[in-house]
């Protein structure tokens, strides 16, 4: 899809029923997020969140799935450590059912990635706002936003592709940086937050289908609204990352 220049239409995912409906709507990719500790667990953010409840999560999205590519999280504290610890979880994840790990953070990733990628393991990156480290950053804000940031950004980028990441996620970063970052990059690249020229597009399912309490990120398009049910919501989400219309350089973007 990314070779054929098809926008990737990718959606959080935690259990069978969803990982169904998604599948069966069109969704290209299904991410069992770590956000999970907030959506379904009510954490005040992902840091709490365990390597065996993202098992777990990952077993229940792959049995309802049947064609969908499925990215697992691995959790803080999962792969932090050394690069075997960062193997011993995301063989738990493979296991699990997941094609694909996804873990945060620029620079030091790099030879982790690189150690997994050389044992077949397919790893997705994801740079920007990285919400593992929320404590670290001061808050969810922006990131790459001076020269500086965004230069740091983009090298962290081409590391993490020279180190054999498939795919990697920008999260909460000005549209004309993961505009660059993008194009620079041979990889599928997977926004939230970061605008419409990525090669894809994802959103928190919860957030989407205007299930989440509270205010919603400003990057998040309530797609219940004119929808008949969640599938159709869905649908049109799928519709809106294909044709382009989602994110909106307006009303969605930074
Ligand atoms: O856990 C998650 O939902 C994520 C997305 C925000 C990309 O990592």
């Amino acid at each position: 899809m990314h070779g054929a220049g098809e926008k990737i239409a990718m959606l959080t995912c935690y259990d069978a029923t969803f990982a169904r409906l998604l599948d069966g709507v069109g969704v290209d990719c299904l991410l069992v997020g770590d956000s999970l500790g907030m959506v379904l667990q009510g954490q005040p953010s992902t840091v709490p969140v365990t390597l065996q409840q993202m098992v777990y999560h990952t077993e229940c999205v792959a049995r309802g799935n049947r064609t969908a590519w499925v990215v697992g999280d691995l959790p803080f504290g999962s792969y932090q450590e050394s690069k075997e610890q960062a193997l011993r979880s995301a063989t738990a994840l493979m296991q699990a059912g997941a094609q694909m790990v996804k873990l945060e953070g620029g620079g030091w990733t790099a030879p982790t990635v690189g150690f997994l990628v050389e044992r077949g393991i397919p790893v997705c990156a994801h740079l920007g706002l990285t919400p593992q480290t929320v404590h670290a950053l001061g808050g969810y804000r922006i990131q790459g936003r001076d020269d500086e940031a965004a230069a740091v950004l983009k090298q962290h980028a081409r590391e993490l592709v020279d180190a054999g990441a498939a795919m990697l996620v920008l999260e909460l970063i000005p549209s004309a940086l993961a505009r660059d970052i993008t194009a620079a990059s041979p990889i599928p690249v997977i926004g939230i937050g970061a605008g419409v020229d990525c090669s894809g597009q994802v959103l928190v399912l919860h957030d989407m289908l205007n299930l989440t309490a509270g205010k919603l990120p400003r990057f998040v398009r309530n797609f219940m609204q004119g929808s008949a049910s969640a599938g159709d919501a869905v649908r049109r989400y799928v519709a809106a990352v294909k044709d382009k219309s989602f994110p909106d350089p307006e009303l969605h973007t930074y």
